[in-house]
């Protein structure tokens, strides 16, 4: 078992955040969300992107799971891949999300494989607007490539990888409640489409 910490943990570079967003919340006007929005998608969709961006947008704390499960861990994903092997990330990925689930109402990027977990995928269902952010392959694979610290993606050729987890998983990414397309470009255009559609799902009752 790795060394992870626990509970109000050593993770606490947003915990101020947590604190003081109800307060900054209250000061403005009243947000289109009620409930943690996470994202969800493949790697390269732009969930740690868009959800930053997002969260200045709600005036909401921004946390990424993925840098959680690292602070958690003490060390890089890539390192809990090699050392300990993707089940064992999965488990800690797991235990991460569910706690940071408890946290005031933030946006949450989730990494790619979060959602297909069935039991983070209840919590996430049960806690959270999900939202699937979708990008095109081509689009997906420019951006992984940038950067080479994505274990699933050194098991094989990226487009190949990437393909076949858009087979397994677009089903799946298909349950959450919205899906909005991910385009190339400044990324207000993307933003401006998660907005949109959380507007609508707010006008629909369902926020
Ligand atoms: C994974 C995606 C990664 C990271 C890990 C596994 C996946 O996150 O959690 O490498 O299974 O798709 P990003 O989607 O943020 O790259």
């Amino acid at each position: 078992m790795l060394g992870w910490h626990h509970g109000g943990d050593s993770l606490s570079a947003h915990a101020q955040a947590f604190n003081d967003a109800p307060q900054r919340m209250s000061a403005t006007s009243p947000s289109l969300v009620t409930r943690t929005v996470a994202l969800v998608g493949l790697m390269g969709a732009g969930k740690t992107s868009i959800g930053r961006r997002l969260a200045q947008r709600l005036n909401l704390p921004f946390i990424d799971a993925d840098a959680e499960i690292e602070a958690a861990a003490g060390g890089t994903i890539e390192d809990i891949f090699e050392r300990h092997g993707e089940a064992v990330f999965r488990d800690g990925e797991r235990r991460v999300i569910a706690r940071l689930l408890e946290q005031p109402t933030h946006v949450l990027a989730t990494g790619g494989g979060a959602f297909m977990d069935p039991s983070t995928r209840a919590l996430l269902k049960a806690k959270s607007i999900t939202v699937w952010l979708k990008a095109d392959l081509d689009l997906m694979l420019a951006r992984v490539v940038r950067r080479n610290n994505r274990p699933l993606l050194k098991a094989g050729d990226p487009r190949a990888v990437l393909e076949r987890l858009i087979a397994e998983r677009y089903p799946v990414y298909a349950e959450a409640d919205l899906a909005v397309d991910s385009v190339d470009g400044p990324p207000e255009a993307t933003l401006d489409g998660v907005m949109t559609a959380l507007a609508g799902l707010a006008r629909s009752g369902a926020t």
